[in-house]
């Protein structure tokens, strides 16, 4: 499997081009599908150039034996890094950025979030709704971002479609509004009845699913005889006389989701999948500006200069390369390789003479980019997980929130003579957005703080800060559970509580942290007053 880079825009205009663009993310919990629907979308797209369906996983463990500090990712066999693949179907051009699954992990996650215009939260259709998908669905909610929900797995038995809808409404308040309807029982799936043509797809199993499914296409009357299929269109008929029907502007806004049945695994419900991404999930559009202060101040029209937000950076994608890679979301206007653009933290000028496509880890040069499109930037050592860059006319949009943290260990340098490297190594690594580091005063305290969402992000700083900076480090457990943003003159209050102390990270952030959650429960009783916020920003 390879890259293609795109043929030039022709006689394509900039608005034609950002039109014909769906960038999207799967949000999951591990282990519901989203490798195999990931490919399934891939092979229905024709993306697959021939190959086989089974590639991505194969390629995947090739690629862990190439790789030293991705270790992890073997040895845990969970993915650390994301990756961006890029594909054309029916005329659109597809941008699917991929998440890491692993919870520790949900930082990355919430960055990705804010690069998509539409994501697809996939759930199993026996588990349901499970953690990680409730905690990334918080995160979608908040930013309002559309919703295509598939239930994978259907070839196996679980929910029946009414209990589906159900369990959506009460686990997370969402109005699931059905686009399609499975044909018989979980674990005995047939095909789907499409809603708004009414029309019976029934599907044929390939071997092991390699292959695009053959497809028999039934009207009403067809199919008469058919048990399942009479008791499908039954469920639906009841189901039309009390829902609401699908409301483009509710599903537009993230406060409906449109719901699809299928099993990725034997492709059933794939390709009515790819096809509702074409006709429902949104184009780019302009994009929200703030002004110095944070406060909203109109949006980036999509035909205004080149325009982009750094929303990841990811060290050591290549290690024989050992570098960065900065992954920008293209907002506005078009973006030629060897642009000379501003960034806007620094007001520094940035040559993009390095701008690639990433496809997993394989790149290819990318010579232009438009609206939806994500540009790898590399070896841009400059740039930092929210910068914004832009040609001309400034831009600024609003920061990418980051989790409050819940887990934190004391960092010590166990190499004295090796101190720079220490420093330097940490700094790196809070920048990139890898664990948050923090210190009890600005100035600089020896013993610095890592913090985060989970262990294993620590277990990834280390290794960085080894195999990468040359430092050898230990960690020691801190006594904190618990953590919020809080602001400078609220510092002297926090630090006379029991319990509590104020950390500060090295762009200034103040971040109040707590022994348990009823230190900080008491100090938000007693003292109302305080700023003590949940998200914190980058
Ligand atoms: P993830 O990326 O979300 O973690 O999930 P992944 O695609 O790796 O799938 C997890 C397991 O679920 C795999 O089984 C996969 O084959 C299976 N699976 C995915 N979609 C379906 C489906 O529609 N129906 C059924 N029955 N199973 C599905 P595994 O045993 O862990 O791996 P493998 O040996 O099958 O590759």
């Amino acid at each position: 499997m390879s890259s293609t880079p795109l043929a030039p825009a022709a006689a394509g205009t900039l608005a034609v081009e950002a039109a014909r663009r769906r960038t999207f993310a799967i949000i999951s919990h591990p282990d519901a599908g989203k490798t195999t629907l990931t490919e399934k979308l891939l092979l229905y797209a024709g993306a697959l150039g021939g190959a086989e369906a089974g590639a991505v996983k194969a390629r995947a463990g090739r690629r862990d034996s190439t790789s030293d500090w991705m270790e992890l990712e073997r040895t845990r066999g969970i993915s650390v890094s994301s990756t961006v693949l890029r594909f054309e179907h029916e005329g659109h051009v597809f941008n699917l950025l991929d998440t890491p699954g692993h919870k520790d992990f949900s930082e990355d996650t919430l960055r990705v979030l804010s690069a998509v215009d539409a994501a697809v939260m996939l759930i199993d259709a026996a588990k349901g709704v499970e953690p990680q998908t409730l905690r990334l669905f918080e995160v979608a909610r908040a930013r309002r971002i559309p919703l295509l929900t598939f239930v994978n797995k259907y070839d196996r038995p679980g929910m029946e479609p009414l209990e589906v809808l159900d369990h959506l409404a009460t686990t997370l308040e969402l109005e699931a509004v059905p686009l399609n309807w499975p044909v018989g029982l979980p674990g005995a799936f047939q095909g789907v009845i499409d809603r708004e043509s009414g029309l019976f797809h029934r599907f044929t199993r390939t071997a092991g699913g390699a292959r695009v499914a053959p497809e028999q296409i039934l009207r009403a009357g067809d199919a008469d005889d058919d048990p399942e299929w009479a008791r499908a269109r039954e469920e639906l008929e009841l189901l039309d006389a009390v829902a609401d029907d699908f409301d483009p502007d509710a599903f537009r806004d993230g406060s409906a989701t449109a719901l699809f049945f299928g099993s990725a695994v034997s492709n059933f419900g794939v390709g009515p999948l790819l096809s509702a991404l074409v006709r429902l999930a949104p184009a780019p559009s302009p994009r929200r500006e703030v002004d110095a202060a944070g406060e909203p101040n109109g949006a980036r029209e999509l035909d205004a200069p080149f325009a982009g937000l750094v929303f990841k950076v990811q060290a050591n994608m290549d290690p024989r390369h050992r570098d960065r890679i900065a992954f920008v979301r293209v907002c506005s206007g078009r973006f030629e390789r060897g642009m000379r653009v501003v960034n806007g933290r620094t007001g520094r000028t940035l040559a993009m003479a390095h701008a690639h496509e990433v496809f997993g880890r394989e790149r290819a040069l990318m010579e232009e980019a438009f609206p939806g499109d994500v540009v790898g930037v590399v070896g841009a050592q400059d740039l930092r997980v929210g910068d914004t860059l832009y040609l001309d006319v400034p831009a600024r949009f609003p920061a990418i929130p980051s989790l409050a943290p819940e887990f934190f260990v004391f960092v010590r340098n166990r190499d004295s003579a090796r101190y720079k490297q220490f420093r330097r190594g940490l700094e790196q690594l809070d920048e990139e957005g890898v664990v948050h580091v923090l210190r009890r005063e600005a100035a600089g305290d020896p013993v610095p703080v890592l913090a985060g969402v989970g262990r294993l992000q620590f277990e990834v700083a280390v290794n960085r800060m080894e195999n990468e900076f040359g430092a050898r480090v230990g960690l020691d457990e801190a006594p904190w559970t618990v953590a919020r943003r809080t602001e400078p003159g609220d510092v002297p209050t926090i630090r006379e509580a029991t319990g509590a102390e104020v950390l500060v990270r090295a762009d200034g952030t103040q971040l109040a942290v707590f022994r348990s959650e009823f230190v900080l429960q008491r100090l938000e009783r007693d003292h109302p007053e305080l700023t003590l916020d949940r998200l914190l920003t980058r």
